[in-house]
């Protein structure tokens, strides 16, 4: 099973098949880890407001393109999300900060979520509606969802004022935590599924299943679990602040699980989250 290094969104914008997770990477290293992290090649990075580090990685992403000529905005894809966005008015100013935070380095924004479907059916059409007036100006590029369950997306989907679906839907998904019903949902609806925690938060990189067949490829568990996401059809978005594991967590295109393989990792028979589980919010 050939895995592509972009893909194509709902949105006609192309995406980067993995993306550095930046969740607690401070602002002071922030920018240092995000340069890095292009010269290994990532070229898709996934901050948000709740994460206070915006303004750094987009300045890690500008100092990269600044020295080479060739190198073009374009190249890069950056993602961020409006954490509180309870009215129309709230949502629009949080789109207005995001776009605040990289307007002098990057001009604008591939990819802008909710964070969560927090705030009830009424708060989320409202944001939504917000966010289909970004993409209409133009400053942002694509819009999407994260942690959403089914039955927010038919919410949002039965609203008269409903344009603009969205292009993914970001959720906790690894071998422990499969969401196999929602995510088969979300690409029956064409919304692609990003993975966020694919390694489990790192708590499950001994596990014996995975140990052994990181062996056989001659990789580390690490990359099992990236590589299994990416055969489900994913975009996995490991975190790592550390240049090594950074370099290696993107060396997942030139081996392969056998669908055999990816059946012994799963767990269908658990839902183990590692973060917070919002997708049953009212
Ligand atoms: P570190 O930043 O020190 O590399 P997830 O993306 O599932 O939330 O997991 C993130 C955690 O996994 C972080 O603690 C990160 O620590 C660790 N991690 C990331 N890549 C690797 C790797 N290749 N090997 C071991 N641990 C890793």
């Amino acid at each position: 099973m050939s895995v592509q290094k972009t893909i194509k969104l709902n949105s006609g914008y192309t995406i980067p098949t993995i993306g550095l997770g930046t969740w607690l990477i401070p602002s002071s290293a922030a920018p240092s880890v995000v340069y890095k992290a292009l010269e290994a090649g990532y070229r898709h990075f996934d901050t948000a407001i709740y994460y206070q580090n915006e303004r750094a990685v987009g300045e890690g992403i500008a100092k990269w393109l600044s020295e080479d000529s060739g190198r073009q905005r374009s190249d890069v894809f950056y993602t961020s999300k409006l954490w509180t966005f309870d009215t129309y008015a709230r949502a629009k100013k949080e789109i207005e900060a995001a776009l605040g935070e990289i307007d002098d380095t990057l001009g604008y924004i591939d990819l802008l979520l909710l964070h969560s479907p927090m705030g009830g059916p009424t708060a989320r059409r409202e944001a939504w509606r917000a966010l289909q007036e970004a993409v209409e100006s133009g400053k942002v590029k694509s819009i999407g969802i994260s942690s959403w369950g089914k039955h927010h997306i038919d919410n949002l989907y039965e609203w008269d004022g409903f344009k603009i679906e969205p292009a993914v839907n970001q959720i906790e998904v690894h071998p422990w935590c499969m969401r196999q019903e929602l995510t088969d949902y979300c690409k029956s609806k064409g919304i692609q599924i990003e993975a966020y925690s694919p390694l489990a938060h790192g708590e499950k990189l001994r596990d014996p299943t995975v140990v052994s067949i990181a062996k056989k490829y001659k990789v580390s568990s690490a990359q099992v679990l990236i590589r299994w996401n990416l055969q489900k059809g994913n975009i996995p978005l490991p975190k790592s602040s550390n240049i090594d594991r950074l370099r290696s967590n993107l060396e997942v295109y030139d081996f392969e699980l056998t669908p055999d393989e990816v059946e012994k990792i799963s767990h269908p028979e658990v839902h183990e989250p590692t973060d917070w589980e919002c997708t049953g919010m009212p």
